[in-house]
């Protein structure tokens, strides 16, 4: 039995940009109930009320992890490391995007599963292998009668998007070679409740992992994590290396170890740590409102920066709408002159003289928050502000 913990009221769905023919039409934006829940059994976060995956992964799905240089970099890092540690025989992405980790590796290696059509699109015009399909038992049985031996897969930011999560645990297990390797990594339950940055919630993030609800995950299927690593990526994920329990080849790491006891330090296994971190939420939305109230009323300019699924979220929670913040900027060629959603903030195409243009900027993109603070240096030189809401609404 799923206990709620946490009510981030009605959402509409995140990566939903609207076209300003649907801002008019307002009857077709779908909302949903965001309520947050923990599951006692196997200590599992997730979100109450979830969609149907063919409604958010579309043929239009507009997030592109090639967006960022943190991103390309961890990727080029870890294409690095698997040629080294693990050279695979052949490597299986779920979730390959717009191709980001795939184009460090030899076309003849790889195969890519993307539902979005513009996103396999992408992938298939460089050459790559792509099935344009939801990952599931069949796709894992079709691919397995055509390569013999698949030896690592991969999967970034997607596992957490599956509903059926026993499903694709036991297609991986069942495509997966005996001494083969999965490694996923996923925004990180122990930093959301440290930096209460509670955005990490909404309708395609159905679970926040903890290596604890991983390890309680995958038993079952006779998988086991052997080595994890902490990454500062989407404001905090844990990358996990997965074998087979059958495989001696590799030995579970004290890291693993260090990990799961820090978890279970902080509560992670206790419905109390939940209700600690709903306070804060409630907190951090009213300070958040403070901020923006006292700025308005001094008739500064405030803008969006990076027009994240995230804010969505954060906004439309605190309810904050266009007569606070102007506009978004976002360097995302399909998010530019569309307006967020629920909130109708309209989003711009990012320059630097837009951003000049505004007092405070808040910090949409909080995850990259050094990537960008590296890039605008001219816009802090002149004292352009930016705000906050991680790990409590401030301004920097
Ligand atoms: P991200 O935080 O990865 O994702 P999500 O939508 O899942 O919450 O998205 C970052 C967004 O910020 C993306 O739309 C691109 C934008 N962005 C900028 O506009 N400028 C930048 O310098 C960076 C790093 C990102």
């Amino acid at each position: 039995m799923i206990k709620k913990f946490l009510d981030l009221g009605m959402q509409p769905l995140a990566n939903k940009y609207l076209k300003k023919k649907n801002k008019i039409e307002k009857t077709k934006e779908q909302f949903y109930h965001l309520e947050v829940g923990f599951n006692p059994k196997i200590k599992l976060v997730s979100i109450l009320n979830t969609i149907p995956a063919k409604k958010m992964f579309d043929d239009n799905y507009p997030y592109r992890s090639s967006m960022s240089r943190t991103m390309l970099l961890s990727f080029k890092k870890l294409a690095k490391k698997i040629i080294n540690s693990y050279n695979p025989n052949f490597i299986l992405e779920i979730g390959s995007n717009d191709g980001s980790l795939i184009k460090n590796f030899d076309k003849k290696k790889v195969i890519c599963v993307e539902p979005c059509k513009n996103l396999a699109k992408i992938t298939k015009k460089m050459g790559y292998k792509t099935y344009e399909s939801f990952w599931n038992m069949r796709l894992a049985k079709k691919i397995k009668s055509k390569i013999k031996k698949i030896d690592l897969i991969y999967s970034s930011n997607t596992l957490s998007h599956i509903n059926n999560l026993n499903s694709v645990f036991e297609s991986i297990t069942n495509i997966l070679s005996n001494d083969g390797i999965l490694i996923i990594e996923d925004p990180s339950l122990l930093d959301c409740l440290k930096k209460v940055s509670y955005d990490q919630f909404y309708n395609e993030h159905i679970y926040v992992f903890s290596l604890l609800s991983i390890n309680n995950l995958i038993k079952k299927y006779k998988l086991e994590v052997f080595n994890i690593e902490k990454l500062n990526i989407h404001g905090g994920s844990l990358r996990y290396y997965i074998k087979k329990t059958s495989n001696k080849k590799y030995k579970v790491s004290k890291k693993v170890i260090v990990q799961l006891n820090k978890e279970l330090r902080h509560g992670i296994n206790k419905f109390s740590t939940y209700i600690k971190f709903k306070n804060k939420v409630e907190n951090s939305k009213e300070k958040l409102n403070k901020f923006f109230l006292k700025l308005k009323g001094k008739n500064k300019k405030i803008i969006g920066y990076g027009a994240t699924a995230k804010s969505s979220t954060v906004l439309n929670y605190c309810k904050v709408k266009n007569e606070t913040l102007d506009y978004f900027l976002d360097t995302t060629p399909g998010k530019a002159g569309k307006y967020m959603p629920g909130t109708h903030i309209y989003i711009k195409s990012y320059s630097k003289r837009l951003l000049n243009r505004a007092d405070y900027a808040f910090l949409g993109a909080w995850n990259f928050k050094k990537e960008i603070f590296n890039k605008e240096k001219q816009y802090i030189k002149r004292g352009g502000k930016f705000i906050t809401h991680v790990p409590i609404p401030r301004i920097i």
